[in-house]
Parts: C-alpha cells; sequence; structure tokens
C-alpha cells in the first residue's frame, strides 16, 4: 500500500469506525472487513515462556473484568487463536502489529515489551461493560512508543498505600502502556524501606504522631501513622512490576527532605542538641532543619543506604531526591563550614553537589546510574547523571543542553495532586491542574536543537499524597488525568484533542469496569454529558 493510501484508509477507520477508542492512541490503525467473536474455547498461543506474564495479563483481565477465563497453551492453531509472539527484532523496544481477523488474533513484538503492549491494545478493542459477548471489529494496528521512559510517580512517605494497592497501581500504569515506576520512600514524614544495615530507621523512623486535617497549615489531630515495606515486600513488588515491563525506582531523598533519618539519628543533624520528630507537616526551608550534616558518620551512612538500595532493586536507576535543601543550616553550622573549608568546596550548592556527587560513585560502583530532581544540577553534575525536570522547564532545557537525559515531571503539567479544576470540593495541592493542560504539556521544548531533543527520555506523572491518605483519593486525582499523560508520552503521531475527548466516554467506562474511582470534572469542563 502506498503511504497516500495508507493514510486515506487510517483516516477513513477514524471517520468509519469511531468504535476504536484506543488510549493511547497508536501510531497507524486501519479498519479492516469482518469481525472476530471471542468464545469460551478461544486459545491463547504463547510461543515462548518470556511473553507468558503477557498472557497471564490477558487472562487475568477477560476472567476478572469480562467473565472469560480463556486458557493459554505453547502451539498455536489455525482459528479461534490469539498468537503472541516476540519477534525478538531489533526495531524499536516495545513495538508491536495486532492483527483482527476472522480466523483470530495475531500479535507480533519487536520484543516482549512489544508483546505486552500489543495485548494492552488488544484490551482496549474489547467490550468495556461486563455482559456484553467480546465480538472484535477486524483491524490491524501498527504502533510503537515515542518516548523510551513514560513514568507513574507516588509518594508512600506522606501516606502509606499497602502491596495490595501497590500492585493495583502498577497495573493501571499497565493499562497505560507506562513502564517506570517511581517510589518516592522516604521524606520528612517517614522512612518507608526497610534497611538491613539499619533496621532504625524504619522500626522507629517510620512513625509520626499526628495527621493534618484541611489544608496546611491546617489542625493536626493526634494519630499515630506508621507503615513500612520489608524487603520481601519490595521484591514482591519488583517482580509484579516486571511481569508488567515495568522498571520500579527507588527513591531515597536527601541530603535535604531528612527529617525521619534525623529522628532516627540526631546526631546526622547539624543541630543535634534539637529534639527532632518525623514531620507531621511539610514545608521546607526556614520550617525545620531537615538537612544532613556532612560527617564522616553520615556518609557511611549514605554508602551504605544506597549500596543496599541497589542490591535489592534490580533495575538501572536509582533517585538521590537532592530537591528543597535548605542551605541555611549548612551556613549556621560551625562543623559544615569547617568540612566546606577542609575539602576546598566553595560554597553550600557546592556542597550539596558534593552529596550528589558522593551518591553518585556509590550507585555508580555499583553498575547503575543516578536519577535526581533538578536541584541536582546546582554546583555541576556528571553527564550520566538523568535530571527529573520537576520545577519550570527552564531546567530541563538548560539540562539537556549540559548533555544530560531528561525527565519531564514539570509540576505545572504533571502534578496530580494538584485540583483538576477550582470548583472541585476536595482538597488538593496549590494550583489547579486541568486534563487538557497534561494532554498538551509540550515535552520537548522548542529551544533544543535536534541532539538536544534526542536527550529528553520521556515524561512522568507525579503523585504528592500530603492529601490523599485514601486509595478513593489516589485514583480521583490519577483518573482521568493518567490517560491524558500516557497519549502524550506514547503517540507518535494521530494525537489530537478532539478525538481524545471522543475516547474518553469508553475511557469512563473502562474505569467503572476497573471498580476505579475517578474525577467526573471532565464532564463539566468539557460539557460531555454523563453516560451511565
Ligand atoms: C518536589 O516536588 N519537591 C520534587
Amino acid at each position: 500500500m502506498t503511504a497516500l493510501a495508507m493514510m486515506c484508509a487510517t483516516a477513513h477507520a477514524q471517520e468509519s469506525t469511531p468504535s476504536f477508542s484506543i488510549i493511547p492512541e497508536p501510531a497507524e490503525v486501519i479498519a479492516a472487513e469482518g469481525q472476530f467473536a471471542m468464545t469460551r474455547e478461544t486459545l491463547i498461543a504463547v510461543s515462548g515462556k518470556e511473553v507468558q506474564s503477557s498472557a497471564d495479563f490477558l487472562v487475568d483481565y477477560l476472567e476478572r473484568y469480562l467473565g472469560y477465563p480463556l486458557k493459554t497453551e505453547k502451539k498455536t492453531r489455525s482459528s479461534n487463536c490469539i498468537s503472541l509472539v516476540n519477534k525478538k527484532s531489533d526495531e524499536i523496544s516495545g513495538g508491536y502489529t495486532l492483527e483482527v481477523s476472522a480466523n483470530g488474533i495475531l500479535i507480533e513484538g519487536n520484543d516482549a515489551a512489544g508483546v505486552f503492549y500489543g495485548v494492552q491494545t488488544l484490551i482496549q478493542l474489547l467490550p468495556t461493560r461486563a455482559g456484553v459477548l467480546p465480538v472484535l471489529q477486524a483491524v490491524k494496528v501498527h504502533d510503537y512508543p515515542r518516548f523510551a521512559y513514560r513514568g507513574m510517580h507516588l509518594d508512600v512517605v506522606r501516606h502509606y498505600f499497602p502491596v495490595s494497592y501497590i500492585k493495583k497501581y502498577l497495573d493501571y500504569m499497565a493499562l497505560h502502556k507506562l513502564n517506570y515506576f517511581h517510589w518516592h520512600l522516604t521524606d520528612d514524614q517517614a522512612w518507608r524501606i526497610e534497611m538491613k544495615s539499619h533496621p532504625r530507621l524504619t522500626e522507629f523512623g517510620s512513625n509520626r504522631e499526628g495527621e493534618i486535617e484541611g489544608l496546611y497549615p491546617g489542625v493536626y489531630k493526634e494519630l499515630p501513622y506508621g507503615g513500612y515495606y520489608t524487603q520481601e515486600e519490595a521484591k514482591e513488588i519488583i517482580k509484579y512490576a516486571a511481569d508488567r515491563h515495568i522498571t520500579v525506582i527507588p527513591e531515597i531523598d536527601i541530603p535535604g527532605h531528612c527529617m525521619a533519618v534525623l529522628a532516627t539519628y540526631p546526631h546526622f543533624s547539624t543541630t543535634p542538641d534539637e529534639p527532632k520528630k518525623a514531620a507531621l507537616t511539610w514545608g521546607i526551608y526556614n520550617k525545620f532543619n531537615n538537612v544532613l550534616a556532612p560527617t564522616p558518620e553520615v556518609f557511611r551512612f549514605l554508602k551504605e543506604v544506597f549500596s543496599e538500595l541497589c542490591d535489592l532493586f534490580p533495575g538501572q536507576y536509582v533517585h538521590v531526591g537532592g530537591d528543597e535543601c535548605a542551605k541555611r543550616w549548612w551556613q549556621e553550622s560551625e562543623q559544615a563550614q569547617r568540612f566546606m573549608k577542609e575539602k576546598g568546596i566553595k560554597d553550600e550548592r557546592a556542597l550539596q553537589s558534593y552529596f550528589i556527587h558522593y551518591v553518585q560513585d556509590v550507585v555508580n560502583s555499583k553498575g547503575k546510574t543516578l536519577i535526581g530532581w533538578d536541584e541536582i544540577l546546582e554546583g555541576g553534575i556528571d553527564k550520566n547523571c538523568i535530571v527529573m525536570n520537576w520545577r519550570r522547564v527552564n531546567h530541563g532545557v538548560n539540562a539537556a543542553k549540559k548533555g544530560n537525559r531528561v525527565i519531564m515531571t514539570s509540576s505545572a503539567y504533571s502534578y496530580f495532586n494538584k485540583v483538576e479544576s477550582r470548583s472541585q470540593a476536595e482538597i488538593g495541592a496549590g494550583g489547579v491542574l486541568p486534563l487538557r493542560k497534561v494532554y498538551d504539556f509540550q515535552l520537548v521544548p522548542e529551544e533544543l536543537t535536534e541532539e538536544e531533543a534526542a536527550r529528553i527520555w520521556g515524561a512522568q506523572g507525579c503523585l504528592w499524597t500530603e492529601y490523599i491518605p485514601t486509595t478513593w483519593k489516589v485514583e480521583f486525582c490519577i483518573f482521568p488525568r493518567m490517560s491524558a499523560l500516557a497519549e502524550n508520552a506514547w503517540s507518535t503521531n494521530g494525537k489530537s484533542w478532539e478525538n481524545f475527548v471522543r475516547k474518553m466516554e469508553a475511557q469512563f467506562a473502562r474505569y467503572d469496569l476497573w471498580g476505579a474511582r475517578y474525577s467526573e470534572t471532565f464532564f463539566r469542563v468539557n460539557d460531555v454529558p454523563r453516560k451511565r
């Protein structure tokens, strides 16, 4: 088929078959004649063990949501079969083709991840309501991701979520073809990952005494609040994520945001004689002294915990935090000033950089790569560090120009803890983040050259949980914005707000099918009637 004929067919497919509501939009969708009626005898054929988890995901989805418990087998057959094939080609990772014909369904991935994403697209061709027979319109899909990094973050410090819910969060990510889970494990309010080298961090530092009611500064009720993940639980989550082609990136936030560490080890502070407790509230800079002192004991601590983290998490990336470290406490500390003088460190920004370089060396010595929030640029960083751009995009631009890889998660476009509209009753962090703004976030800033633009590794949505104490609220905040993020990060062409709005009717029906909660702001803002 010529390119023009293909374009016409694609356009025709979109016009004449509005029933395709695939999010994120694939690179190419071509409707064909006929249909495939799935039956209880439909077989899922698995070509190799590396695609078994894709088959398991499909089987689980069909059984859980549509009441179709299908069987998987190693052998394929000529009809009534869903074949999952890993082509093991060196084409773009995550790319796949999906063909639905009267005889069955063929998914061919460039790699195992591609097969998994083909399965996610197949899931989006299935009925969005239980009680409807799965009769699929014939279609050919050719697809691949725009960005290699498509992430979601979850802060489990301000509020803790059980392993069972983390798995659900990973399922939601998988259904959106997202592939990095950024797990924010430590902060001022708690340390939530077991460290065999420092068990007190979770025995003591995972607990705080109270809980905010209303918006900051709010009122605090006495409520002992704790929880942490054992290493066995972390391994369970890592495996669950890997089965969904998701890499877990653990974050230990230093040298600021360390109040829970200092509550556990007050002598790690520049003000060791002040009493310290895991923080009830938030805010930084002049509020409380949450920074680590540059002492030999602290650096030994950092070496031990980051080494242990590298050993526990098999992924390539470890996150050091590095954000919002108030320099005041080092300025006021005789010990810190003496340390800087001895080491020839010119100012407090360079001291922050010293901490980051120190952890980078530990992480690199384990064969891994360091990621940090964009403040790690202060005082200079090595080229092999990855910058997570959370503030204004100029920091991401700056990092890309300096030669660093960048993940775009600018708070104005990517922090899903903000309210979705001003009229929303539920409280949220400052600022409003409408769905459209997430969708329209320009991930490659115009001022970058082609070479610099290639350093934009991808995008991420963040969920800080200061005002998110329940899983209900998590889902209310991430849906539907996670769907907009996914399309922005994945879709290479065919991205269109109007088409996205059209597809959202099916997407909301899917949320209902999954039993997920969501914000209904979309219907109000876009003047779309809510169909039930
Ligand atoms: C951040 O929001 N402090 C990374």
